[in-house]
């Protein structure tokens, strides 16, 4: 167990260069030629962070690219350092008056066995540890607050409504569709395998799903599961995807534009080709960032905590272990390798 004071390697993950493209394994290295000291600097107002689990998500990929390419407002990764994202860790060392040595904390950190964060007003601290702590990379986390900012706040739901997800099975579909069935909404998922569409049916209770990867024509897919249409679209992929649902939209239809994964690896994005549908329809499509519903979390706690206790919601993890194999799972999100939330353990508590 290391002590605070105590300088020890560091291992880390870098990025070897920008990256264009799919991302590879190979677009990053492990390092462990960097030492800590496991001390903040008196008065700098910073904590030490061991980092347990890492949060592997989609948007890391963006901020892979060269600052010219990027979008979305974080500043790009630097090549020959850490890359960075969500994680839960423990506070070794603290000059922060909300944190101190032992605390379990949520945030964004590097991807390295330990961190000096130099302002970390933005960590959320972790009071409920009945649960498991690795669900805060996840359904307690980043994506569960997604996924609730998303359905509840964008989509506005009502009982009965037709509820559409794609990536369904990942980590912030999977509650998505738990959330709708607990509205009383009927509730169908796509994912990429059959191991993936059982899930949906099987654990999480959605209504019908399948594999868009086996229909040749979407826009049939979604017509044989939606014949009068779709209320509620939650966008994970883009592309033709929403082509295909704008063509089956209801009147008054909802589409909340979370994500857009098959285009982040585009050079040139595709079109969107049936956007008039919006008008015959009325839809209303608007996209978000979780980062705006942070205020809210208190109370998304207050709500899904008891559905974690009661069993009325569950969660799939997809655990990579080691940091050494934190470079293939991220890659891993881009071919639908991983089954439910992916993350990384690098260190227990
Ligand atoms: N707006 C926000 O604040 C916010 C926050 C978090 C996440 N997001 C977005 O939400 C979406 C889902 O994120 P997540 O964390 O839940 O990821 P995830 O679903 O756990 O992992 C990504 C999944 O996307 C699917 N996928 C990959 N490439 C695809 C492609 N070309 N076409 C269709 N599907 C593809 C794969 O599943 P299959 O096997 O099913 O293809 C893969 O497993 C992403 O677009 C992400 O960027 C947005």
């Amino acid at each position: 167990m290391a002590q605070i004071g105590e300088i020890v390697k560091n291992k880390q993950v870098i990025l070897k260069n920008y990256v264009k493209g799919f991302p590879k394994e190979s677009d990053m290295i492990i390092s462990s030629d960097n030492s800590i000291s496991l001390k903040v600097p008196e008065g700098s107002n910073g904590v030490l962070l061991k980092n347990l689990y890492l949060s592997c998500d989609p948007y890391m990929r963006n901020l892979m690219s060269e600052p010219k390419d990027t979008v979305g407002g974080l500043p790009s990764y630097a090549p020959g350092h850490p890359i960075g994202g969500y994680a839960v860790s423990k506070v070794v060392d603290s000059e922060h008056p909300k944190f101190k040595k032992g605390d379990l904390v949520w945030g964004t950190t590097g991807w390295e066995e330990y961190t000096l964060n130099k302002s970390p007003d933005s960590l959320f601290k972790i009071d409920h540890t009945d649960v498991p702590l690795s669900y805060y990379t996840g359904l307690l986390g980043m994506p569960g607050m997604t996924a609730y900012a998303g359905f509840y706040e964008i989509c506005k739901p009502k009982e009965g409504e037709k509820v559409f997800i794609s990536a369904a099975s990942g980590a912030v579909g999977q509650l998505v569709g738990q959330f709708a069935k607990l509205m009383g909404c009927y509730v169908v998922g796509t994912a990429g395998s059959k191991e993936k569409v059982d899930l949906l049916k099987d654990k999480f209770g959605f209504d019908e799903a399948f594999n868009y990867k086996e229909e040749a024509d979407l826009d049939k897919a979604l017509k044989r599961y939606f014949p009068e249409g779709i209320d509620i679209y939650f966008e994970n992929v883009g592309g033709k995807m929403l082509d295909a649902v704008l063509l089956n939209t209801r009147l008054h239809a909802r589409i909340a534009v979370c994500g857009m994964i098959s285009q982040y690896n585009l050079e040139q994005p595709e079109g969107v080709h049936n956007l008039m549908h919006m008008i015959y329809k009325r839809v209303k499509m608007e996209a978000f960032t979780v980062i705006d519903f942070y205020h809210q979390y208190p109370k998304f706690l207050e709500t899904v905590l008891p559905l974690i206790r009661e069993a009325k919601i569950t969660y799939i993890e997809d655990t990579a272990e080691g940091l050494e194999n934190g470079p293939a799972a991220l890659v891993g999100l881009f071919s639908g390798r991983n089954v439910g939330k992916q993350l990384v353990v690098i260190a227990h508590e």
